[in-house]
């Protein structure tokens, strides 16, 4: 295949060191204002103000376009049956999330649905919301399981999500969401996960982080510790956090060495400061506040005091539904007070480091050529722009994947 060299672009390489970017790094988007980029073999040959291309290599024209790594979405739950419309409404008229949830819906209403599908059937419309992840510029995306609730449909959800991520060109990672909600008595379900369910996954799906919800009607912080402390062995952890109640989960992510704190709506400030003075990653979801009830994160704090931060669009169909990195990127910077530089480097790079990727996340040579050409000539209007679809071309691997 010929190579392929994209002139007159305004590229965003967010060049710099490996790993998660803090303070004044996350600021940092490494900008060529007037450059050029040769695709070759998958991965990104060359980047720079002038560069020398083969003679045959195809010629996209940017126009002053500006060109980036394509989003990593770190935290979603896009593998769902049904819907949870009904349950809209009733929040429309006031009920709050976590009384549905204690009534028997929320979650639970999708784990209904979720036993009833087969598996081709959640592989099929996880497919689809890849289709139009791919289309807002989302070329990785972690994808939990947790509407199982069961051994069974738990590994029947992991293995849609392994299907559908099998013909899909970005890349898919799954998390086995083991502690998503309880179901009789708390103490007795916890133990099965613990004993049982976390057993199984491990053996099928060894190298996938394990998670929790640590919340009132979820789970305790007592049964995420029991069950993260045998997890950890194998894999890696990941929890949700601080989400309408503060229960103390935080200083414990941080000693059991989890890879991210998800939500931190209602994190303390003690918190929100241990959690950026450790290594693990803090992940905000602000359009799970944009859709429920007007909390956000503090996401500014958290990146002032040196904090790895990441941002997700947790698309899922109770909380936020919703699948696109530039409405996630919008509200940001509306509500959890990123500035848009701040908010871009939360959705490429140190997500994806989070994710244990070293190949993406920037533009630079031997980096997957994983890019977003968006329509705009300033990357300001990604984060200033609501509602629209703001990218013109997605290339993952060095494939047009969009038109
Ligand atoms: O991160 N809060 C827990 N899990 C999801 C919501 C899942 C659902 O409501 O179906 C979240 O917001």
């Amino acid at each position: 295949m010929p190579a392929l060299l994209i002139r007159h672009a305004r590229i965003l390489t967010l060049r710099g060191e490996a790993g998660a970017r803090r303070g004044a790094a996350l600021r940092e988007l490494g900008i060529i204002p007037h450059g050029e980029v040769l695709v070759a073999d998958g991965k990104i040959a060359a980047v720079g103000e002038k560069i020398e291309a083969p003679a045959d290599a195809e010629v996209i024209d940017a126009a002053g376009r500006v060109l980036m790594p394509g989003f990593v979405d770190c935290h979603t739950h896009a593998c769902w049956a049904g819907d949870r419309l009904d349950e809209w409404e009733k929040k429309l008229n006031g009920v709050p999330y976590l009384d549905i949830l204690k009534a028997g819906g929320g979650i639970h209403s999708t784990v209904r649905a979720v036993r009833e599908a087969t598996q081709k059937q959640l592989a099929a419309s996880l497919r689809e919301r890849l289709g139009q992840m791919l289309r807002g510029g989302t070329t990785t995306v972690e994808v939990k399981s947790g509407y199982g609730l069961n051994t069974e449909s738990e590994l029947k959800m992991l293995r849609a999500i392994r299907r559908a991520a099998s013909d899909w060109p970005g890349t898919v990672i799954p998390t086995a969401l083991l502690g998503h909600a309880v179901e009789g008595d708390p103490e007795e379900y916890s133990r099965m996960v613990t004993k049982e369910m976390l057993v199984e996954v491990s053996r099928e799906f060894p190298d996938v982080a394990v998670d929790a919800f640590c919340e009132k009607e979820a789970w305790s912080v007592e049964a995420c510790v029991r069950l993260f402390e045998k997890a950890r062995k194998h894999h890696p952890l990941r929890v949700h956090a601080d989400q309408f109640n503060s229960l103390g989960m935080i200083p414990e992510a941080i000693r059991l060495h989890a890879r991210s704190v998800d939500h931190l709506e209602a994190t303390t400030k003690a918190d929100m400061l241990a959690l950026a003075e450790s290594a693990t990653f803090g992940v905000i979801l602000p359009c799970t506040g944009f859709h429920t009830d007007q909390r956000f994160a503090k996401a500014g704090f958290f990146a002032d005091k040196g904090g790895a931060l990441a941002l997700a669009t947790n698309c899922n169909p109770g909380s936020s539904p919703t699948h696109s990195m530039p409405f996630a990127i919008a509200l940001a910077v509306r509500f959890c007070g990123l500035l848009p530089a701040e908010a871009i480097v939360a959705a490429t790079v140190n997500p994806a480091a989070l994710l244990g990727f070293t190949d993406r996340g920037t533009i630079e040579p031997g980096k997957r050529a994983d890019l977003v050409l968006l329509h705009h000539k300033d990357e300001r209007q990604l984060a200033y722009e609501l509602g629209g679809n703001p990218v013109d071309l997605v290339l993952c691997a060095g494939q047009r994947v969009t038109s």
